[in-house]
């Protein structure tokens, strides 16, 4: 058996065989959400090969049951490129999600606008991505397998249904391009122009990865970006990582709503 599916019967063990219908992962601060999954909490630690999600304002815990009446499966941290240097990091829990029979992955994050329009606080629906990091999770992947296309890679349907649920709550929810930039470090206020000049609206450190990971594994993919900070040189706001983690409870409490009238 391999190692994702033997891991999936282990927590089909834990949490009942019922199939998650989707995966969701949260981000820097955004971690709190996994506490409001009804259902069987299994620490990364115990699920042999899971990151160790050593980044602070997240929540390293795996949590399948039931949010807003929808089977999920949560993970309450992930593991980022620059913890490692390794752009394949969550290739095993995503594998794991795939072999529980999920559909889909919804990604979230923290990040950095690039809009004026678009302050601290506000959620942005990624409409795209630009891979700005010159990396790939799957370099070394031996088969075909690995030409992904990804001219749907943020799935049409599943942002349909992100919008309605946005609207319904009365939230707003900006749409744009999200620019994955390595880290840990921050992006200097010319990296910052750079990337705005090539049609980015948004700037973080996670997420592109995973959605290539969740197109590769065959499963459905959209990702929502809580906005902490504007970017660098675009405004006095401090940037630091405790910044991020002090300014995401902004957008989680609407992220939170969205997520839970989708679900519903
Ligand atoms: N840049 C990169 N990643 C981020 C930012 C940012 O400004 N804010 C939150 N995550």
């Amino acid at each position: 058996m391999s190692k994702s599916a033997d891991l999936a019967a282990r927590i089909r063990d834990q949490a009942g065989a019922e199939a998650p219908r989707l995966g969701l992962i949260l981000g820097s601060g955004l971690g709190h959400l996994a506490d409001r999954v009804e259902g069987v909490a299994i620490d990364y630690a115990d699920l042999p090969g899971f990151p160790h999600a050593g980044v602070s304002g997240h929540n390293p815990k795996l949590v399948v049951g039931q949010l807003g009446g929808t089977r999920v499966a949560v993970f309450g941290g992930r593991s980022h490129y620059y913890e490692s240097g390794k752009a394949d990091a969550m290739r095993l829990p995503l594998e794991v999600l795939a072999d529980l029979g999920a559909e889909g992955l919804i990604a979230t994050n923290a990040a950095g606008s690039l809009r004026p329009d678009m302050p601290t606080g506000s959620l942005m629906l990624l409409s795209d991505h630009i891979n700005f990091s010159g990396l790939n999770p799957l370099i070394g992947e031996p088969t075909d397998r690995r030409f992904v296309p990804m001219g749907d890679a943020h799935d049409p349907g599943l942002r349909q249904s992100l919008r309605d649920a946005a609207e319904a709550e009365d939230v707003g929810m900006h749409e744009g391009v999200y620019a994955w930039y390595s880290g840990p470090s921050f992006e200097t206020p010319a990296e910052i122009r750079a990337i705005r000049t090539l049609g980015a609206d948004a700037v973080g450190m996670s997420t592109v990865p995973e959605v290539i990971l969740a197109r590769f594994l065959g499963l459905k993919a959209a990702a929502i970006s809580t906005i902490t900070n504007m970017a660098a040189g675009l405004s006095d706001e401090a940037i630091s990582h405790d910044h991020t983690k002090a300014m995401a409870p902004l957008g989680a409490a609407k992220l939170e709503k969205v997520l839970t009238r989708f679900l519903a």
